[in-house]
């Protein structure tokens, strides 16, 4: 019998470090013959990701233009990987989240009538527009799909609530937690963590949501600048995303600072185990509230809804949004409350135990026995 062919379609920095161990497993499959498609939605965040797992694209799309609009990325996703379905006629296609590559990609395989698997499926805020597009893109997404690869019985119970059909929807756990083995390492040293000694209380920083662009990003900016001038002690490592809109005002109004660092995109390896030696994160990200509970670092999350509700039951994960006062208090009291700190940052991490790939191989597997057979 020929190889299964297995199409994975990912084009942003977060997609591509959750789809690389997965790939990375199906690799190792003799049934399989795995096929990487890139989008590029992220060129240089994207790059940085395959080359520290040495992934080799078959095909990449290169979509990425500066200011692109989520028309933009739409059409040339489902134009695009439509041409190559049509060429390479695989079995099926996996996809990963919530991004706008990620709901063009299901579409296009939809109109192939090609199986789709959605890797981290029935992640939910209920809210249309919060966080935007990502509500509606994963949900959609879920629609189009054929295996739903849940990360939590919470997401699990999300698709059932649905009526999505249960023995189409698996437990998994987060493969974030699969692709911290690869990078996590103890004797980890960088420069910045060095800076002015070694009794200095580190926080980092990430922020880039669409919402979040302009006002809320400037309050959100204020208050840590307040942070930095009001707390000596602390120092503040902003990896700043690649968007002029986000990297523009962090240096509008976090530059010129010797306590806060502005500093381009870390590579996975680098960023990963610098939070593991932070003291708090702050960001709006996803992917970060699902690794930092396991690396017990509390995170104050920079938004008012999440879909993450795990890490807040856990307890390390706490929604503050983004009031400059708010913002400014929550940090606060973190720095000064060690009770309260401690609590944060022994929680327990609510995504697996990092065989999320393995599982979600042998469910592929166990699919094309029940469909071929
Ligand atoms: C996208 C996803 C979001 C995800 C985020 C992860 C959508 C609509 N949004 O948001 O769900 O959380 O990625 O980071 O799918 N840029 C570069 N180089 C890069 C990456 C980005 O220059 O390597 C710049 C470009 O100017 C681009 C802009 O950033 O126009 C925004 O990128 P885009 O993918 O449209 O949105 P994100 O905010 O990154
Ligand atoms: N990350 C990284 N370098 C950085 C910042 C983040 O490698 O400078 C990683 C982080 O470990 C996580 C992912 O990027 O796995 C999160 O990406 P992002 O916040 O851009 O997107 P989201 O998760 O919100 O979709």
């Amino acid at each position: 019998m020929d190889k299964l062919k297995i199409m994975s379609v990912f084009g942003t920095r977060p997609e591509a470090i959750k789809m690389a161990p997965l790939i990375k497993e199906l690799q190792s499959q003799t049934w399989c013959d795995p096929k990487v498609v890139v989008t590029g939605q992220h060129r240089e965040m994207l790059d940085q990701v395959l080359d520290i797992f040495d992934i080799d694209p078959d095909y990449d799309l290169n979509i990425m233009s500066q200011g692109q609009t989520i028309f933009d990325i739409t059409s040339r996703v489902l134009n695009g990987f439509g041409d190559i379905l049509k060429k390479e006629n695989p079995d099926m296609v996996l996809v990963h989240g919530d991004t706008t590559t990620t709901f063009a990609a299901a579409m296009a395989a939809f109109y192939c009538q090609i199986p789709i698997g959605h890797v981290e499926a029935g992640l939910r805020t209920w809210n249309k527009y919060s966080p935007f597009p990502e509500e509606m893109n994963r949900q959609m997404t879920d629609d189009l799909s054929d295996l739903y690869f849940a990360p939590t019985s919470q997401s699990k119970e999300n698709l059932l609530r649905e009526n999505k059909a249960d023995d189409a929807i698996y437990v998994t756990g987060n493969t974030a937690i699969d692709a911290m083995k690869f990078t996590i390492s103890e004797n980890y040293q960088n420069p910045i963590l060095s800076s002015n000694g070694s009794s200095v209380r580190r926080l980092l920083v990430t922020m880039h949501r669409r919402e979040n662009l302009g006002t809320p990003m400037e309050n959100v900016f204020t208050a840590i600048k307040e942070i930095a001038h009001d707390f000596e002690d602390v120092e503040i490592i902003f990896p700043m995303h690649k968007n002029p809109a986000v990297r523009d005002l962090a240096k509008k109004v976090l530059g010129n600072n010797t306590r806060i660092h502005l500093v381009e995109p870390f590579d996975v390896v680098d960023f990963q185990n610098i939070l593991s030696r932070c003291h708090i994160v702050l960001t709006d990200s996803g992917g970060i509230q699902e690794e930092a509970p396991s690396l017990g670092v509390p995170v104050l999350v920079l938004r008012d809804t999440t879909e993450r509700p795990e890490g807040i039951q856990a307890g390390t994960v706490k929604l503050i949004g983004t009031n400059r006062k708010l913002v400014y208090d929550a940090v606060s009291t973190l720095l000064t409350d060690s009770s309260e700190y401690d609590r944060m940052a022994h929680a327990e991490n609510p995504y697996g135990d990092g065989k999320a790939s393995k599982k979600i191989v042998s469910v592929i597997a166990e699919y094309f026995e029940k469909h071929i057979h």
